[in-house]
């Protein structure tokens, strides 16, 4: 019996989601002769099935491309923009899966799309993940496919941004996205030579930070890169946002649901990075300058090492389906795969171990993390 499956790219568009859809699609086509429908804007497409099947002339010359052929959104089938309200759509899209006569779902996303995808099977859908996000946070698999991309635009504007600080005897301070975790930040600071990098996981002092930058003056460098991941934040914040989480009224959400520090955290990122560029500059005596390389992390061509993780994990996705294993994300495990029960993967976040190889590498070569 031919399987029909459906797949959708849902959350932030990341480097190699092209390449998986591809891989997913091929190995269904060509290898294990299943039908493919996919829906456009992630569960948004879903919900309003806006179909188009995808035949292996779609699949051609994509492999290389940036962003999503099928688009995608941030919406969630339980929490869903519809008519200017939020409404709970998920009856809507388990119809629309079994009219279309489904035998399984694939879902190419981050954090967010592991427990809508899990919430989902939890409605008796053949659900099945795969990682996709710059970010690099989704819990129990290696690497997710963006990451690596993202990793290399961040490192090349580090790398640029070194020669005009020097010249102009500059404090750059450049934010590198990551959501609520530090890992983008603290691989390209590491690979691109920033002096200072800051990372959500490690609230920093920002007088740490001043003397880094001033023992680097004393030195004969009067300038400094500081890599600020988007989720930094100092020990004051730090501090203030768990008090917060302790006082129920200040902390609290609109409908009464108390919001979580993470959440008051991911404020206006932009605001805290100037604030600290501007406290750097009276601290040091030094002129300072913001750089945000925001989307930019996201776009282009995808690095080979995201072509070829996206394309193992899409293929052995097709697999698992063609072996009835739903319920999974397929994860990245050494050099091969692995299938991880949803309900272990939803809800987790990844965030960099304080005392993590990278973390010490970057201290060791006299990186100043600002704790
Ligand atoms: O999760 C990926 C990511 O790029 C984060 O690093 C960033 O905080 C967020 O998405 C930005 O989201 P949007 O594209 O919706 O502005």
């Amino acid at each position: 019996m031919t399987k029909y499956i459906g797949i959708l790219t849902s959350g932030g568009d990341s480097p190699g989601l092209n390449a998986a859809i591809r891989g997913v699609g091929k190995a269904a086509l060509n290898h294990y002769g299943m039908q493919i429908i996919c829906f456009r804007d992630g569960f948004r497409g879903l919900m309003e099935n806006r179909s188009m099947p995808l035949d292996g002339g779609a699949l051609s010359d994509i492999l290389t491309r940036g962003g999503t052929i099928l688009g995608t959104s941030r919406d969630k089938p339980h929490r869903m923009p519809v008519g200017g309200k939020l409404l709970d759509m998920t009856e809507v899209i388990v119809g629309n899966y079994h009219d279309n006569h489904l035998d399984a779902l694939v879902c190419l996303g981050g954090g967010g799309t592991q427990k809508n995808a899990l919430r989902l099977h939890q409605k008796g859908l053949n659900v099945i993940t795969l990682p996709k996000t710059i970010d690099n946070d989704v819990a129990l698999t290696d690497a997710t496919f963006g990451f690596d991309t993202a990793l290399g635009i961040a490192t090349d504007a580090i790398d640029r941004l070194h020669s005009t600080a020097h010249s102009h005897h500059r404090i750059i301070v450049v934010e590198i996205m990551g959501h609520r975790a530090g890992w983008l930040a603290l691989g390209a600071g590491i690979a691109g030579g920033a002096d200072v990098i800051l990372i959500p996981e490690i609230p920093y002092a920002v007088e740490s930070v001043a003397e880094a930058i001033r023992e680097r003056s004393r030195r004969g460098k009067p300038f400094s890169i500081v890599a600020v991941a988007e989720g930094a934040i100092s020990r004051q914040e730090h501090q203030a946002l768990l008090a917060a989480d302790k006082q129920p009224a200040a902390g609290k959400k609109k409908g009464g649901k108390k919001a979580a520090p993470e959440e008051l955290a991911e404020t206006q990122y932009a605001d805290r990075t100037i604030k600290l560029a501007k406290q750097l500059e009276q601290l040091t005596g030094l002129e300072a300058r913001v750089t945000i390389l925001g989307h930019l992390q996201r776009g282009g061509i995808p690095s080979a090492t995201d072509h070829l993780l996206a394309t193992r994990l899409g293929t052995a996705c097709a697999k698992l389906i063609d072996q009835g294993h739903y319920g999974v994300m397929v994860a990245a495990h050494g050099e091969g795969t692995k299938a991880v029960k949803l309900e272990e993967v939803a809800g987790k976040v990844k965030s960099v171990p304080p005392d993590h190889p990278w973390v010490l590498s970057a201290r060791h070569v006299g990186t100043s993390l600002g704790d």
